[in-house]
């Protein structure tokens, strides 16, 4: 399977702000098995955020990951940018990284984050701090790999014990 990290921030894309959280999910899906083709990092822009989605989903990029734009600010549109891409939403996800969040802090009342399917892909949206992005992303890797599985046509057997 293969990954993009997209990586959402008005300061980070103007080098403003070092990004840690881009690596450290890159990180964490190496080592779950993906091949992470890219870190890109792009301004809260509504338009380039659609853009990069589309060109990623077009690239055939099995797991395309965001990093930031989930929260309140005015700026924060990484949400409504994905709902513009996706065909078909996928909100187990997102129940399971906030029910296990709000276990760790309150705060993760806050993030609005979503997750869809496009084709051969799944966008999932994730919060831009190293700390929220990296705890998210544990929520759910270890269940993704079959659902991709299922949405390539390769497993469909549910019945099978993960690894
Ligand atoms: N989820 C986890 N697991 N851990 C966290 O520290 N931080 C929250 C939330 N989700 C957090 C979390 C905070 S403080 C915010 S504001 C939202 O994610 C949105 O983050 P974003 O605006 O960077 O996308």
């Amino acid at each position: 399977m293969n990954a993009l990290v997209l990586t959402i921030s008005d300061k980070g894309s103007r080098g403003e702000r070092i990004d840690t959280a881009g690596p450290s999910v890159c990180k964490a899906l190496a080592a779950a098995g993906y091949h992470v083709i890219d870190n890109i990092i792009i301004a809260d822009d509504y338009n380039q955020i659609v853009t990069n989605l589309n060109q990623a989903v077009n690239n055939n990029i099995n797991l395309i990951i965001t990093a930031g734009g989930t929260g309140f600010s005015k700026r924060d549109i990484t949400p409504e940018a994905t709902k513009a891409v996706i065909e078909r939403e996928t909100p187990g996800l997102n129940e399971l990284m906030r029910l296990e969040s709000l276990k760790i802090t309150n705060r993760a009342m806050l993030s609005r984050a979503t997750s869809g399917l496009k084709d051969n892909s799944l966008i999932v949206n994730l919060p831009g701090s190293e700390k929220a992005a990296t705890e998210n992303l544990s929520f759910i890797l270890p269940i993704l790999e079959h659902g991709l599985q299922i949405l390539l046509g390769e497993d469909s057997n549910c019945g099978i014990p993960l690894k």
